[in-house]
């Protein structure tokens, strides 16, 4: 019946069909680079447990592909960052990284994620350059800037009435990015910063820097510090004191996932977040009721980011069939997307970071607790991104 030449076509045909097919039903490869050991462990640990609730929900799989996971511990070290992810891109030859908790890291990662063209979901790091002159196509975020919540809550102290301020952070991007956004918010709303007081992360001997805040008596302190640093310096400032006549603020990070281990002395604290814990809206309800009963934990903002970085994934491979390849329609599905995050929509600036409300809360025993919305819909300046 067919000629020798439409023989040949057909076959042809059947083989390229059979290798897409193979293609579009091959697992996912996520390769998730997160702290397991150090000081930010468990803000690793949330992350991956978000991301993994949200596949599972979808029965294992999104965008109708099967989910595999490659693992590494960074230990929060930007040293090892450049070797780290590579063990993830060339020995793994995963389809995308998530990564990391730590700016440096994420900073490491996201350079060689612009050199390799590998897709990269940021689901906490919040490097304001990632947003800025390191922004790139294939590279997006789940989370936050530093300047974003922190921005927030220089705002807020301003219009409490404070008028002199010093802050206290580790001695890296997110520490230093973090008082350069409060110092943005304070002084537009009138007040002043003096010194920035520092520490080389993730060291935790803060009794000098205590010292020096009591000498110079400002009217409030701005902290950043997070995962174990976090629950240590609330405790040592209240120990001292200070917050006595010093009232202590700082982006969510210095209550999140750490009020058990501070007990009494993070109680009444004010702090700005892109998340809280009594949003009571049914998408926010509905997932922490999941989320405690897969982990035995409550969620915190970690789980959150990690759970919106597997809806992102998802969002992108939708756009594009399933086909992670399709990498013009997988970054435009990601680009575009609305995430029906736990902390309420949000959708992504052009430089591919979260446009997103930035809540007040206070904490009340266990939780971060909704005060109000400190700024709706803010959206990193952006500062140097060209795409
Ligand atoms: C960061 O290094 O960017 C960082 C780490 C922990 C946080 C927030 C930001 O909780």
């Amino acid at each position: 019946m067919f000629t020798p030449t439409l023989r040949i076509l057909a076959a042809a045909m059947l083989l390229a069909s059979a290798s897409a097919g193979a293609q579009s039903t091959a697992p996912i490869k996520v390769g998730l680079m997160l702290p397991a050991t150090g000081t930010y462990a468990n803000l690793g640990q949330m992350i991956e447990n978000g991301f993994k609730l949200y596949v599972a929900e979808k029965g294992g799989k999104i965008g109708g592909r099967e989910i595999q996971y490659f693992k590494v511990d960074d230990e929060s070290d930007p040293a090892k960052a450049t070797d780290n992810v590579n063990k993830l891109i060339k020995r793994d030859q995963v389809d995308i990284v998530i990564g990391s908790v730590h700016s440096g890291v994420a900073m490491g990662m996201a350079k060689v994620a612009r050199e390799t063209n590998t897709l990269m979901i940021v689901p906490n790091a919040g490097a304001d350059i990632i947003t800025g002159a390191m922004c790139a196509k294939n590279i997006f975020r789940t989370s936050f800037t530093n300047w974003q919540p922190a921005y927030a809550m220089g705002v807020v102290a301003a219009k409490n009435g404070h008028k002199k301020a010093m802050t206290i952070t580790w001695n890296y991007a997110a520490g230093t990015e973090a008082a350069k956004g409060f110092v943005d918010g304070f002084e537009k709303g009138g007040g002043k910063v003096g010194q920035n007081l520092t520490l080389p992360f993730p060291n935790v001997e803060f009794q000098a820097l205590l010292t020096e805040i009591a000498a110079q008596k400002p009217d409030a302190v701005f902290a950043f510090f997070a995962g174990g640093g976090a629950v240590k310096f609330v405790k040592d400032y209240v120990a001292s004191g200070l917050n006595k006549t010093i009232p202590l603020y700082g982006p969510g990070f210095l209550t999140d996932g750490t009020l058990e281990a501070q007990g009494e002395a993070a109680q009444g604290m004010t702090t700005t977040l892109h998340y809280a814990d009594n949003l009571n809206t049914p998408r926010d309800n509905a997932f922490r009721l999941s989320f405690a009963k897969t982990y035995k934990t409550n969620a915190d903002v970690y789980a959150v980011q990690g759970y919106d970085a597997a809806q992102l994934l998802e969002a992108g491979l939708n756009a594009a069939g399933g086909d992670i390849k399709n990498r013009d329609k997988v970054v435009d599905g990601m680009a575009k997307a609305q995430i029906d995050s736990p902390r309420g929509k949000f959708t992504l600036s052009a430089a591919h970071n979260p446009v997103q409300d930035i809540y007040l809360r206070q904490v009340k025993g266990n939780l971060n607790e909704l005060k109000g919305v400190a700024i709706k819909a803010l959206a990193d300046p952006a500062k140097g991104c060209k795409m």
